[in-house]
């Protein structure tokens, strides 16, 4: 595989956190980037100074701030909305190994998970233009998502293959075998699924993963701005909340994170809280953002060359 195609995977993907929910986050498809200064490069050292910028990144929380949160969240907690149960379906499996499928013939491929329009979607194929080897497939449960992404002006079917896709759905097939992917996104998708389903999904999305493979996750964090703004009657069970349009976030810890992609028997790489101030310069007002970022893998059989690439891929910053 060409180091040059590595590097930029690397690039992409780092990048692609770099400029994550700077603004309000649409509930359904993202639909354009927001430039920002790099993750780490912008720290409020003088309080005074807090408005000359929208954001700054690294927050260090006060004991009076994490208690207002906590009784913000207690507040918008106490009334829940009742959900009923939803049944699991029994899994199917897709092609086997040895049957021909789109991305059969790829050595490297990779998943996104609820792609949305696919903000992430044409930058990867972009990059990935030169280099026939990489295969990537996207999914969203939304069909109209997915056909957006189908009809764009950069869409490449012989390298790119989009489908709709229930990851709650585990009777559903993939339009791939188990086991043959090196990396998964899964960027804002899990926090819109019921937290009982959650270790189910993360349990069928590992065995997508080739050994080596890596898992890399972004959601919201615990007390995020988006969960202290909930009203009263939103709260479906504990930090997890049902919006005005239907759709659903939860607030994950980092240790929820933990334990949810290690019980699934990937290994912890990353799992790191990023806490931003975002600022309203022209109202005055200061929102604390708190997102979580993972990188998780599948255990490598030793020498594995491949493997060994993946990782040093995927272990920067
Ligand atoms: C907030 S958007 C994130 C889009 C994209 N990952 C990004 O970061 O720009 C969440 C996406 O996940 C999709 N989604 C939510 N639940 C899903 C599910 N169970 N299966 C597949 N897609 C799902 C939604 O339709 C939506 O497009």
């Amino acid at each position: 595989m060409c180091p040059k195609v590595l590097i930029r995977m690397n690039v992409i993907w780092r990048n692609y956190f770099s400029r994550l929910r700077i603004r309000k986050v649409p509930h359904r498809y993202q639909s354009s980037y927001h430039p920002v200064a790099p993750l780490g490069s912008r720290i409020l050292t003088d309080p005074a100074k807090v408005f000359e910028h929208n954001m700054w990144d690294h927050m260090q929380w006060s004991k009076e701030e994490e208690a207002a949160a906590r009784k913000k969240v207690e507040e918008n907690s106490a009334v829940r909305v009742l959900l009923e149960e939803q049944d699991s379906k029994e899994h199917r499996k897709g092609p086997l190994k040895t049957e021909l499928f789109p991305g059969s013939n790829a050595t490297f491929r990779i998943l996104e998970v609820g792609c949305g329009a696919g903000n992430s979607v044409f930058p990867i194929l972009n990059t990935l233009q030169n280099a026939p080897e990489f295969f990537l497939y996207c999914c969203d449960f939304a069909s109209g998502a997915v056909e957006l992404v189908k009809s764009h002006a950069s869409y490449r079917a012989a390298q790119c293959c989009a489908f709709v896709h229930d990851v709650c759905d585990d009777g559903l097939p993939y339009p791939f075998p188990d086991g043959i992917l090196d990396v998964i996104l899964l960027v804002f998708v899990l926090s819109s699924i019921h937290p009982d389903r959650m270790q189910g999904v993360v349990n069928r999305l590992s065995k997508l993963l080739k050994p080596g493979g890596m898992l890399l996750f972004r959601d919201y964090g615990r007390y995020d701005k988006t969960q202290l703004r909930f009203k009263r009657g939103h709260c479906l069970s504990e930090n997890f909340y049902v919006r005005g349009d239907g759709t659903r976030a939860y607030f994950f810890t980092k240790g929820e994170v933990h334990d949810m992609f290690c019980k699934a028997g990937l290994n912890e790489k990353q799992n790191l809280v990023d806490r931003r101030l975002q600022v309203n310069r022209k109202k005055k007002v200061k929102m604390h953002r708190v997102w979580v970022q993972g990188k998780f893998q599948k255990p490598l059989p030793f020498t594995q060359k491949s493997s060994k690439l993946v990782f040093s891929l995927f272990s920067h910053g």
